[in-house]
């Protein structure tokens, strides 16, 4: 947090703004111009985002045009969802506020609400299940398989009950879940299949990107994202019907595209962040071969290890969009050293890492909907006590305790940075006994 302004300060930066007025048209011009070199920053950059002088272009030029809004006749939200549709292989693109608006958006498109169940993974970001419970709907888990960290999709029948309206599965790590699995579930059961793509633009399920296979995917651009706009999302669709009536949820005015449900919200993209989406999708696909490569340098090096699992990716998938590089840490085979205590080894070693989701069947946010007398009038107090039980996830139970991830920046190095991270790994597994020691 910035420190709070004192009077003095502030008065001081009052001023030297005030004297910024003074300047003639050309100098605010060249102060202004892209081309200048940025000021020096206060702290120091993070590794992520990366931006370039297209980045700043497209920022001025919304500024300039005053037009920063999709409802005051910008282009520029029209064109990303034109040129995010057409990279992702979808008839249709909406664009929104973020990736839980879209899930909201999409959840109120199909007109899930109260009385409805939702399959969803317990391995996820908690927004997939409050996309959820935001909708009245009751989440239902089911539990991961331990390879690929993914929905297990042998275990997704038994979850569906006559209330079940939903299969809203994840890409974790922006990896595949098993399409064709689920598409065929929800097909011969009759209920939808929207894919949480979240983390997974550019991945590809059998050749052709993520998000159509079911009645559509919703996508995130927050601002660890691999496309980002700090803040920013979508939902992509093959479905006319399912796109107008996302579009119309997705913004209230009196112009319909379809019949109105009586409900809605704001949940529009800004001018601002369509056009950073535009310019960072220039880069986009240099950035997924580099993590495309180095992945699979990392998965043959990092397999060679005793004690490191690799998430395996699920047959059928053709490109993971690496949002995450995750892999199972057995601490036996590293003489019982603690998750935590490897992970700040490799810290030492100059390689961040992080221990990943905790487990969110089990968490407290999640147990607090047994409690919530929305629900439990919606549902019965006893339903929502049976509820708990119904979300047991054994496999998910280990998975949260061996996991261990890299960023998806990690990704972004040379080879030789690449091999480091390998080398690093196995000189954490030859000290690993004098480690547990201390
Ligand atoms: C799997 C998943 N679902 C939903 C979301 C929500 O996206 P946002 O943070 O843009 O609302 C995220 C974001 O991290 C996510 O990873």
């Amino acid at each position: 947090m910035p420190a709070p302004l004192s009077r003095r300060r502030f008065l001081g930066r009052a001023a030297s703004a005030g004297a910024g007025l003074c300047l003639t048209a050309a100098a605010a011009e060249k102060a202004a111009s892209p081309s200048s070199p940025p000021p020096a920053p206060a702290a120091p950059v993070p590794d992520w985002p990366r931006w370039t002088g297209s980045d700043e272009r497209a920022l001025l030029e919304v500024l300039r045009s005053g037009r920063w809004g999709r409802t005051s006749g910008g282009a520029r939200v029209k064109a990303f969802e034109t040129a995010f549709a057409a990279r992702m292989q979808a008839k249709h693109c909406v664009a929104t506020s973020s990736g839980t608006t879209a899930l909201l958006t999409a959840l109120g498109a199909l007109g899930i609400g109260p009385g409805d169940e939702v399959v969803i993974p317990p391995y996820t970001f908690v927004a997939t299940f409050n996309a959820v419970t935001a909708s009245f709907a009751l989440p239902v888990f089911v539990d991961s398989d331990a390879t690929t960290f993914q929905i297990d999709a042998n275990k997704v029948a038994a979850a569906i009950t006559p209330a079940t309206r939903l299969l809203l599965p994840v890409h974790i790590a922006g990896s595949p879940c098993d399409l064709d699995r689920l598409a065929a579930l929800a097909a011969e059961r009759k209920i939808k299949l929207l894919e949480d793509a979240c983390q997974a633009p550019l991945a590809e399920w059998r050749g052709r990107p993520v998000g159509t296979r079911g009645i559509g995917g919703c996508f995130s651009f927050q601002a660890s994202k691999n496309l980002t706009s700090g803040e920013g999302g979508a939902v992509l669709t093959d479905d006319q019907a399912f796109a107008d009536a996302c579009y119309d949820f997705h913004t209230p005015g009196n112009a319909k595209r379809s019949p109105s449900s009586g409900r809605g919200a704001n949940f529009r993209l800004t001018e601002f962040q369509a056009a950073l989406l535009v310019s960072q999708m220039e880069t986009l696909e240099a950035q997924a071969k580099l993590r495309d490569a180095n992945a699979a340098l990392l998965t043959a090096g990092l397999a060679q290890i005793p004690g490191i699992k690799p998430a395996g990716l699920t047959p059928g998938t053709t490109r993971s969009g690496w949002h995450l590089y995750m892999f199972r840490y057995e601490a036996a085979q590293f003489a019982g050293l603690p998750r935590a205590k490897f992970i700040a080894a490799l810290a030492k070693a100059g390689v961040a890492a992080s221990s990943g989701y905790s487990a969110l069947n089990t968490s407290a946010h999640v147990k607090a909907l047994a409690a919530n007398a929305h629900y439990r009038r919606i549902y019965g107090t006893d339903a929502m006590a049976r509820w708990a039980e119904r979300n047991a996830c054994p496999v998910n139970d280990r998975l949260v305790e061996e996991a261990v991830w890299f960023g998806q920046t990690k990704l972004l190095g040379s080879r030789a940075d690449t091999e480091k991270i390998v080398a690093a790994v196995a000189d954490v597994r030859r000290r690993a006994g004098d480690l547990a020691k201390v």
